[in-house]
């Protein structure tokens, strides 16, 4: 499949996603959104790929929605198309998304980091919702997922003023997993997801649901659910093979089954 506003490449078992826009830093508009679906889409159905990064430019992962496509919406055409509903998609990937994070994640950058499984940032990164400066508010996720990612201070600090938070506050606030040098950042990714893409499929996809769980449920719920796919891991060959390579002081060699 052809893309504009993407590219897409494959290293070995991880998907990488470019968000290609560089002349409106990366603003997310329809026909971007379309892309990255279908891409996640074709990365998630790949039985070769175990893990997939997004990443944006040096300048920026994405500046936020796309202004001048919104700039003329009205009420009913937004409630009736559910305008932005569409993002939700993102998180649907059962496989790990990573978010490799330069310059600036505004808004729906912002947001659209948050719907990947964790952030790594360069030192540049500059994460922040100013939608309040353009006369709305964040409509992707941005006033929930940076409640619950970083608590009530720092959200409604970002959500109310519009002020950016540097790499070292996002990671100091728990938004981001880890901060290492703008050259290094795709590297960095790249092995990290390589890592996840080297364990037993099955598992990573379980653990990432787990643990997504832990937003969506009671502390109860959630440990009941984490007890049944765990128990349910002792019927997995790469459960004996995980542990019999430990026991036998060697590489274990994972099937996906
Ligand atoms: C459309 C954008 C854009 C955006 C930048 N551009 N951000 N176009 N939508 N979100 C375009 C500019 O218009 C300009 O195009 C080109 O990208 C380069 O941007 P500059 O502003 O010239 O760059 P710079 O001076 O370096 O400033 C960078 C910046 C600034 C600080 C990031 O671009 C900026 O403030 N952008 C908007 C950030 C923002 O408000 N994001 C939230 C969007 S609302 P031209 O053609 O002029 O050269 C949102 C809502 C989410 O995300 C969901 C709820 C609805």
């Amino acid at each position: 499949m052809a893309f504009e506003n993407i590219l897409v490449e494959t290293f070995d078992a991880v998907g990488l996603i470019r968000l290609n826009r560089p002349q409106a830093l990366n603003a997310l508009n329809a026909a971007l959104l379309g892309e990255l679906n279908a891409a996640l889409e074709q990365f998630d159905a790949d039985e070769r790929i175990g893990a997939i990064v997004i990443t944006g430019s040096e300048k920026a992962f994405a500046a936020g929605a796309d202004i001048k496509e919104m700039q003329a919406l009205d009420f009913v055409g937004a409630y009736r198309s559910d305008f932005l509903g569409e993002w939700e998609k993102i998180t649907r990937a059962r496989k790990p998304v990573i978010a490799a994070v330069a310059g600036y994640a505004l808004g729906g950058g912002c947001e659209l980091a948050m719907m990947c499984d964790f952030i790594i940032a360069a030192k540049t990164a500059k994460f922040g919702q100013p939608e309040i400066t353009l006369g709305i508010m964040p409509g992707m996720g941005g006033t929930q997922r940076l409640a619950r990612f970083i608590g009530k201070a720092k959200a409604m600090d970002l959500c109310l003023t519009g002020r950016m938070m540097d790499a070292d506050e996002a990671e100091r606030s728990g938004l981001v997993a880890r901060v290492v040098p703008s050259e290094d950042l795709l590297d960095e990714a790249l092995r990290a997801a390589a890592r996840i893409a080297s364990f037993s499929r099955p598992v990573v996809m379980m653990a990432k649901e787990t643990v997504n769980r832990a937003y969506e449920t009671t502390l109860g719920e959630g440990l009941r659910f984490e007890r049944r796919l765990f128990h349910s891991m002792f019927a997995l060959e790469d459960q004996k093979e995980g542990m019999s390579a430990f026991v036998e002081k060697r590489t274990p060699a994972f099937k996906n089954r």
